[in-house]
């Protein structure tokens, strides 16, 4: 018998052969997370826990897993988490930072052209048969290149869309918790600017800020009235980061011209929300990291931190690196 016992919240697109010769391995099977009453209970009986961020993994939950040895997110983002929890119990939490950055930042660029150019209007427009010929005004938008960027969180995706965006000429601007070292503002092109300043000169704006107090409902009425009227936000990092009711009164009173989502407050949006009724708005579900390669690294890194977890070894990668200090 395995000496460890281990649970693993959904299926992982790589074979778990590894871990499956040090522990005991049950996969939640379904496609929806597991209910919260049964990860309460089934917590109280395993070493290891590999989550994904559609699970609340919250005090109470935490308190209750006496054996707990390690928590491992498939996920860079670990908000839902209550990390002061598991640092309190010595419990290290693994993430997954690095392997997802250019998926997210294509993905956001992806969602700039989309949001510009109106890709997926036209395909409605294509579809529902209203194609009849060539207009010298149908669906206009917005030159990507050359405009100005503003881009909010300089993390690793941040500077990863920065990239991208030097491929199309921009004036890029960024507002961030820590500056840039200069070295790297120069080899970027990018220009550090207050928030007001972003806010209010940038053509397009991405967010790539981590969800917390601070950044909670960050993007609110005040913050679309001082935008322009002509301007594109796109979120594909927390939805929580943009108040949606704003965001729908923004949009639909022209306050600024369009917006794209990979990630909603809550998620998934409700089909009743009205920011749904907008054509100027775009939706993904929650695919940043969507590509084959990128699943496969995330999955593979949070087995390789719930190991070193399971083996009492530092995880390579741990977001509370506190629970290594001395008691
Ligand atoms: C993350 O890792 O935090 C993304 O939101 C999902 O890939």
């Amino acid at each position: 018998m395995p000496p460890f016992r281990v649970l693993i919240t959904r299926r992982l697109p790589i074979e778990l052969d590894e871990l499956e010769a040090i522990a005991s391995v049950e996969v939640w099977q379904e496609r929806q997370p597991p209910p919260y009453e049964w990860l309460l209970e089934k917590v109280k009986t395993i070493d290891g826990l590999l989550c994904l961020l559609t699970d609340p993994i919250n005090r109470p939950l935490i308190e209750a897993g006496t054996s707990l040895k390690v928590i491992s997110q498939m996920a860079v983002g670990c908000d839902n988490i209550d990390i002061p929890a598991a640092t309190v119990r010595k419990i290290p939490v693994g993430h997954t930072p690095g392997v997802l950055t250019d998926a997210t930042a294509d993905l956001t660029w992806a969602l700039v052209m989309a949001a510009a150019r109106r890709v997926v209007e036209g395909d409605r427009f294509t579809r529902s048969g209203q194609w009849k010929t060539w207009e010298p005004d149908l669906l206009l938008g917005p030159n990507v290149s050359g405009a100005t960027l503003g881009i909010v969180g300089m993390g690793r995706i941040g500077q990863a869309v920065a990239q991208r965006a030097k491929g199309f000429d921009m004036r890029i601007l960024y507002h961030s918790r820590t500056r840039c070292h200069l070295e790297l503002e120069q080899s970027l092109g990018v220009e550090c600017v207050s928030f007001d300043r972003l806010l209010q000169e940038s053509d397009f704006i991405t967010i790539h800020t981590p969800l917390s107090e601070d950044t909670h409902h960050l993007f609110g009425d005040a913050q679309f009235e001082q935008m322009k009227s002509s301007a594109i936000l796109i979120n594909t990092a927390r939805g929580p980061i943009i108040d949606p009711d704003a965001l729908y009164r923004a949009l639909s009173q022209g306050e600024i011209a369009g917006a794209a989502l990979d990630v909603t407050e809550p998620e998934p949006i409700p089909m009743d929300s009205p920011l749904l009724t907008l054509d100027n708005l775009i939706i993904t579900p929650h695919i940043g990291s969507a590509s084959v390669q990128t699943r496969r690294k995330m999955a593979k890194m949070a087995i390789a931190n719930l190991t070193a977890g399971l083996n009492g070894r530092f995880l390579p990668h741990c977001i509370n690196l506190e629970v290594y200090s001395a008691h």
